[in-house]
């Protein structure tokens, strides 16, 4: 997820993408970038770091013009540098590009074009399209920038201007959002509205498969092949700061709604004909992966807890002990690492200092180590030995939640892959479970359309001071994560709880009208759960009840139920934490606390 912006008009094309740019780092931070054509050539200046960086840089050489566009980076392909921030251009710099999204097949195009004797700069998938230009130019900006996005698979919000046609812009749609500001002689694209709010109330959106051919005369809407498309505009009223957190009232709700698109693009470029491949993040060779004889999952907090789900499914679908660890203990228990453990770090900021630390105890061990992650060029990257980045974009918020839904994705795809390799799952089962996980988006969304009940429920405890979570099995493991969830920003006492573990103690703390939410998703633990329901009931809990559609028992035993859509066992916790996500979310909104800030607490830990 980066922003990008563009402008063409009669005023510098400078001040106004960089203030532009300014409103869309919450989409990305790593790395920025202007291109502006000065009348005579395009001019480009780009940067690792922060926009200010970009700022300094500029201060010594600017970039005159009325026409440009610029960048603000969430690497995917490629660590934040300077080569890899956009724009990206051609060898002779006619064609200049920004991009936001991921083209899947960009490996394919750039040995094509290399094999034509292209140079390649960046290690970017970007930078293909910027030499397909080249390559595919015809005389006519429209036309070559078809013919160039047919070639396209994957994700794509596209900026690009070119020195042979000065007095337009163009811009193109694909599964990243896009949209045209309108002026007074003047137009504007962006990611994101807060990128022209200064400039305009006046937009269009565009849609899939849609580009627009932008002067400063006017805005031509019309579909990829050309078919000519007819819309109005659309007039926004939102203050910057709502529009930041596009139009939800925190950045954690956005990020919690944001979940179908970061699952589907984590998966993106990563099944190929209904099978996973990761060959091209996990360099080990076949013999390697079927020498691993342990693996130990490290983590902190909610990384932890979705290392805690991976520890079922890896078991169950590679059929290899794992052993899931808190990084802050492991790193000091000296664990018993062999040349054919793998050890896999999770860390959504690839910056907290534990985990940082027990990847380096396990490399010095002699372990190889595999990293989930969702920033590229991050400490936990760059140290690990192979990487899988999890595509969910910056999350602002303190509370993790899409980082937490695609590290699952990261951990299935894990899974799957391991297991066709070793061959411990048939190939039929495991084309079922790639169809299920690209049904997941979907299945997510059903949830996020139905919250009312939730809304309700969380509004009821959050009068309450203690609380209860139970499960069993992988619905243990997401109790934990709601339960963390509710803790961290509520800051209401909440335990989690496997549930047969219930009677051995903690069934003391059970009394008349404590809240209760109680997860029975696995149906081959089932009854097991609804007799440990019944035990908290017995003692006057008030319970709900999370269950799988067309449940048509557990409303007998529990105060209230809401479910979620059916899936594949393993696959579950994905759809089962996002309501939990939500009663931490609407309770402490009841609370009145600070939802994406909590007290005490970082984005990422960096200190031990
Ligand atoms: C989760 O909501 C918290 N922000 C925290 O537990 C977090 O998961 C933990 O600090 C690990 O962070 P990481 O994934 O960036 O390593």
């Amino acid at each position: 997820m980066c922003g990008i912006v563009g402008y063409i008009g009669p005023k510098q094309a400078q001040e106004i993408l960089l203030e532009g740019l300014s409103k869309l780092e919450y989409r990305g931070y790593d790395s920025a970038g202007l291109a502006v054509y000065n009348g005579e050539t395009i001019g480009v200046q780009k940067s690792k770091g922060r926009l200010s960086e970009l700022e300094a840089r500029l201060k010594s050489r600017s970039l005159p013009g009325n026409l440009g566009i610029g960048h603000t980076r969430w690497a995917t392909h490629g660590k934040p540098s300077d080569e890899n921030s956009h724009p990206h251009v051609d060898q002779e710099q006619r064609f200049a590009v920004v991009h936001n999204g991921i083209i899947e097949n960009y490996l394919e195009l750039k040995e094509e074009l290399q094999a034509k004797g292209r140079v390649f700069t960046s290690e970017t998938d970007t930078e293909v399209i910027a030499h397909l230009l080249a390559d595919l130019w015809d005389g006519d900006l429209v036309s070559t920038v078809q013919k160039v996005v047919a070639r396209l698979e994957g994700a794509y919000a596209l900026g690009i201007i070119s020195e042979h046609e000065p007095d337009k812009m163009v811009a193109v749609r694909l599964a990243s959002p896009l949209i045209v500001g309108v002026g007074e002689g003047e137009n504007f694209i962006a990611s994101d509205i807060p990128a022209i709010l200064k400039h305009t109330r006046d937009i269009y959106v565009v849609e899939d498969g849609e580009m627009a051919v932008i002067t400063r005369e006017g805005v031509q809407l019309m579909k990829t092949d050309g078919t000519p498309v007819q819309r109005d505009t659309l007039h926004v009223d939102w203050d910057v700061v709502t529009a930041e957190k596009g139009g939800y009232d925190h950045f954690m709700l956005k990020e919690i709604y944001e979940q179908p698109k970061a699952i589907r693009d984590t998966m993106a470029g990563r099944i190929k004909d209904g099978q996973v491949d990761l060959s091209r993040e996990i360099g080990m060779s076949e013999d390697q992966i079927n020498n691993i004889e342990r693996i130990h999952i490290v983590a902190c907090g909610t990384a932890y807890h979705a290392g805690l789900v991976g520890k079922y499914v890896i078991e169950d679908l590679v059929r290899i002990p794992v052993e899931t660890d808190i990084a802050s203990e492991y790193r000091y228990r000296n664990p018993i690492i062999t040349p054919n453990t793998l050890v896999v770090v999770i860390s959504q900021s690839g910056e907290t200092a534990d985990t940082l630390a027990a990847l380096r105890e396990a490399k010095k061990a002699g372990a190889r180590v595999l990293a989930i992650t969702n920033v590229v060029g991050s400490s936990v990257a760059r140290e690990a030995d192979d990487v899988i980045i999890t595509w969910a974009g910056p999350e602002i918020a303190v509370a993790s939640t899409k980082a937490y839904t695609s590290q699952l994705i990261a951990i299935y795809l894990l899974g799957a892959y391991f297991a066709r390799i070793r061959g411990t799952r048939a190939e039929s089962e495991l084309a079922d479970i790639v169809t299920a996980l690209q049904q997941l988006p979907e299945k997510a969304d059903q949830v996020l359309g139905n919250t009312t009940a939730i809304q309700q429920f969380a509004q009821e405890i959050a009068r309450h001071e203690d609380l209860f979570f139970l499960g069993r099995g992988l619905d243990y493991a997401v109790a934990l994560e709601g339960s963390l969830k509710l803790k961290e920003i509520t800051y209401i006492h909440s335990e989690a709880y496997a549930a047969g573990e219930l009677k051995h103690g903690t069934l003391a703390l059970i009394e008349e009208g404590v809240p209760v939410i109680s997860l029975a998703t696995q149906e081959a633990i089932y009854d097991k759960m609804v007799s440990n329901i019944i035990e908290v009931k017995a003692r006057g809990a008030h319970v709900l009840g999370l269950a799988l559609e067309g449940d048509q028992e557990l409303h007998k035993s529990v105060d209230q139920v809401f479910t979620i859509p059916k899936t594949l066992p393993l696959l579950t916790p994905v759809l089962a934490v996002i309501p939990l996500q939500l009663i931490a979310y609407y309770a402490c909104v009841a609370r009145g606390y600070d939802v994406d800030k909590p007290r005490n607490l970082a984005k990422s830990v960096t200190v031990e």
